[in-house]
């Protein structure tokens, strides 16, 4: 069995910044309120028109990434690409983020695992690396969700939370004799909750003629739902249980992590899962005030930024828990 680390990190944020009192501006809501419930002050959103998309912002992390791994494109031997606003119904986006990188042949699947797709992707890179399939996985988080929001009141629960971005690692195949590398990754879902969380329409089960023909005004199928208190409940209860799970298989206790890099739901789960843990300011990372969730990316942007500002060194424990659609759940334990 080989081992893997994370060799190198991008992030990739649109331009654009949004912020609550923008918002103010299209819908009825508040700086207060959102940064009460949420913690989120601004996010980024795409500008129609100026060429950023979900494939092309998780190539331009990637390129980051890359470039820091010192890892030329045409050595990258997989893509995985977790996103939930992929570019096209299909193909995926990680085939059109290997275009733009100009990478030959190499295998590109997208991960479908919304707020958790990071660290499944992760954990499937590490796999692949393991078993010496593969020397170097490029993983992808991306999100383009601004564009299918319901930016009106009616939509505000959901919509005043999102944000676009994307973040990349390049992981990689490591031969050093320490005990550096992923220790171990914990992947969970619960299907009987689908609909809590979800985009329904358009789909197989609700096709674009269908939605035409009925021609609603009242269907809200094509935007995405969200049963906020019944996510949240069940988001603090999973995302202590797998980082439980993943310190326990490795004879770890909290005060050993270095750094938690939760994803990025909302500051109050984070702050929720801090105190269970008993854990310090410096001991968990949150950008969410500045980006909003940015679902698959926001793990990567979070621990990209993490890594820049040197909260992330080598022989560190950093641990990646993410919950989320699915629902899904997981961890990543890293000796970094
Ligand atoms: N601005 C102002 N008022 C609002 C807004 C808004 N953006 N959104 C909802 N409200 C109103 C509601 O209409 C409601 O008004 P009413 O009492 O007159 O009916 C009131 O605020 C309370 O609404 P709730 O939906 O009950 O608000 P809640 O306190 O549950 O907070 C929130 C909503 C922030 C979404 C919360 O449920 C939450 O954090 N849930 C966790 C879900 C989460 O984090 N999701 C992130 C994505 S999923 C993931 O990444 C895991």
């Amino acid at each position: 069995m080989y081992k893997a680390i994370i060799a190198g990190l991008g992030k990739y944020l649109p331009d654009n910044v949004v912020t609550n009192n923008d918002l103010k501006k299209v819908m009825d809501t508040s700086d207060e309120w959102i940064v009460e419930r949420t913690g989120i002050q601004e996010r980024r959103h795409i500008i129609k028109g100026s060429g950023d998309t979900t494939a092309s912002m998780g190539a331009e992390a990637a390129k980051i990434a890359l470039e820091r791994a010192q890892c030329a494109a045409e050595e990258v031997d997989l893509i995985l690409f977790a996103t939930l606003s992929p570019d096209y119904y299909f193909p995926g986006s990680g085939v059109l983020v290997q275009e733009l990188l100009a990478i030959p042949d190499c295998p590109a699947m997208d991960i479908r695992n919304q707020c958790s797709g990071f660290v499944y992707a992760l954990a499937t890179a590490d796999q692949f690396v393991r078993t010496g399939m593969y020397k170097n996985v490029l993983v992808i988080g991306s999100e383009n969700h601004s564009g299918g929001l319901d930016m009106s009141t009616r939509g505000r629960n959901v919509s005043v939370i999102f944000g676009d971005g994307a973040g990349a690692a390049l992981v990689t195949r490591y031969d050093g004799n320490d005990d550096r590398g992923i220790l171990s990754s914990h992947l969970h879902s619960e299907g009987k909750h689908a609909e809590e969380l979800s985009l329904i329409g358009p789909s197989t089960n609700r096709w674009v003629p269908q939605i035409m023909e009925e021609n609603d005004p009242e269907d809200t199928s094509y935007y995405p739902y969200m049963n906020g208190q019944f996510v949240f409940k069940n988001a603090v209860v999973r995302f202590s249980e797998v980082i439980k799970e993943g310190l326990l298989q490795n004879q770890l206790a909290a005060e050993d992590i270095k750094l938690l890099v939760p994803h990025q739901a909302n500051l109050r789960i984070a702050q929720f899962v801090q105190k269970k843990f008993g854990l310090g300011e410096d001991q968990v990372y949150n950008n969410i005030q500045r980006y909003g969730n940015t679902t698959a990316a926001s793990i990567p942007i979070a621990l990209t930024e993490a890594w820049e500002e040197g909260r992330v060194k080598q022989g560190d424990l950093v641990v990646l828990a993410a919950f989320g659609s699915g629902f899904t759940w997981g961890s990543s334990i890293i000796k970094w």
